[in-house]
């Protein structure tokens, strides 16, 4: 039945109604006043698909959609948390003479921040916090780092840090956040998410330039994305599909990068896109020989696909700014199908439901439609001219149905604002 099947879009949380929620939840709990609400976007990546890890570029957008924590500082070394998801259940951490991984559950998220603060030998002590989010879960939105960068945040302002305030302390706050999730939630992941949250401007996409070394006011330039402008909408469908066997293929995905680079002779892959790019220029023939020539020293087929698709994929993110800038939006929808198709075949990250979605809103006049995130379930985003997006999700689900797939959830992205304090 159409209704039944009807799409749901996930509506942000405001400022104002996300602060009172999450103090009224704080105060619920644990019997008195926050010191303070503050809040981190979850986001979608446009273009540069597992290339942060390799040194690369990424392009991301942080979404209206939130996370909210409800913080006060406390004067022993406890730490306790709650959400909205389950409000009953409060978990609770000693930090004094925690290890990593010493935290199990999406405690861990929050509590590695103040554990890895205290690593760095921050003067940060216990904190009892209340979440409520709008950032779907395991949806390939980062609702993790809306939860490690809001906590990274709140923590920065009540221990008086003084790192939240400029864009060179909040990568301080950004290294803090991907070490929780890295080492107590025992997550992997390259820091495209935690820089989104943190350093993404409303109505600007942020460049990042994930090679080492480069200081923070040259690894981001902000790119404007402004789609309205042009016309267009950004849909967001999540797949719902069921998880798979995600932490082990990611992590192999980044051994095999670090392997294959290794035998190129060099520190990452980033060096092999940006050798082949300085001596070839723009032109697409002289490149695609310089990438060969390069895969024909790889003896592994499974290297040779992997390497393929994030040197293609370095080159994608530039080509994409360069075409959105210059309003081509056919050219740029061609590079979000182009990545896609790479991330499917070479990449092999996608699953039956992300294909699905991408070929479906192609089919529906999208200029231009790819996975975004890691893959193996997880969201996709379509470019699409304005007002299509309802109709475009429908025939999403429509198709999920008859294929027997979970029913499929959407939302509108526009270029939102970074992480801050709302209350
Ligand atoms: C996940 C990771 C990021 C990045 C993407 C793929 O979201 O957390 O660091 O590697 O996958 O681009």
């Amino acid at each position: 039945m159409a209704d039944e099947n009807a799409v749901e879009f996930i509506d942000s949380i405001p400022d104002g109604e996300g602060a009172r929620r999450a103090t009224e939840l704080f105060a619920k709990t644990y019997g008195y006043q926050p010191a303070g609400v503050w809040d981190a976007p979850g986001r979608v990546n446009l273009i540069g698909e597992h290339t942060d890890y390799n040194a690369g570029l990424c392009l991301p957008i942080a979404l209206p959609h939130r996370t909210f924590i409800a913080l006060a500082p406390r004067q022993d070394a406890q730490a306790r948390v709650v959400s909205s998801i389950n409000p009953g259940s409060v978990a609770t951490a000693e930090l004094e003479g925690l290890e990593a991984g010493g935290v199990k559950g999406w405690a861990a998220y929050p509590v590695g921040v103040a554990w890895a603060m205290r690593q760095a030998e921050l003067p940060v002590q216990g904190f009892d916090a209340a979440f409520v989010s709008c950032v779907p879960l395991g949806s390939g939105l980062s609702s993790s780092a809306a939860m490690t960068c809001s906590t990274a945040l709140a923590l920065d302002d009540v221990y008086s840090l003084g790192y939240g305030s400029s864009d060179e302390g909040r990568v301080t706050l950004i290294s803090m956040a991907i070490a929780s999730e890295n080492d107590m939630a025992g997550a992997s992941t390259g820091g495209l998410d935690q820089n989104a949250s943190m350093r993404c401007q409303a109505g600007k996409a942020l460049l990042l330039d994930c090679k080492p070394g480069l200081t923070p006011l040259e690894n981001v330039s902000q790119q404007d994305f402004d789609l309205a402008a042009r016309g267009l909408e950004l849909l967001v469908v999540d797949t719902c599909a069921p998880h798979q066997l995600n932490d082990g293929q990611y992590a192999a995905r980044r051994a095999t990068c670090e392997q294959a680079a290794a035998k190129l002779g060099v520190e990452n892959l980033r060096q092999v896109a940006d050798t082949i790019a300085a001596s070839a220029g723009d032109d697409p023939s002289a490149r695609r020989q310089g990438l060969q020539e390069a895969l024909d020293r790889l003896p592994d087929p499974v290297e040779v696909k992997r390497v393929r698709h994030v040197v293609t994929e370095i080159w994608r993110v530039t080509d994409f700014v360069r075409a959105f800038a210059a309003g081509d939006m056919a050219e740029s929808g061609r590079l979000f199908n182009a990545s896609h198709d790479s991330l499917r075949d070479d990449y092999q990250v996608t699953v039956p439901e992300l294909d699905l979605a991408v070929d479906t809103a192609r089919e529906e006049g999208a200029y231009g439609a790819r996975m975004t995130g890691g893959g193996f379930g997880g969201s996709i985003i379509a470019l699409v001219d304005a007002g299509r997006s309802r109709e475009i999700a429908q025939k999403i689900a429509d198709r999920f149905a008859r294929k027997g797939f979970n029913q499929p959830r959407a939302l509108a992205a526009v270029a939102a604002k970074p992480a801050e304090r709302v209350a």
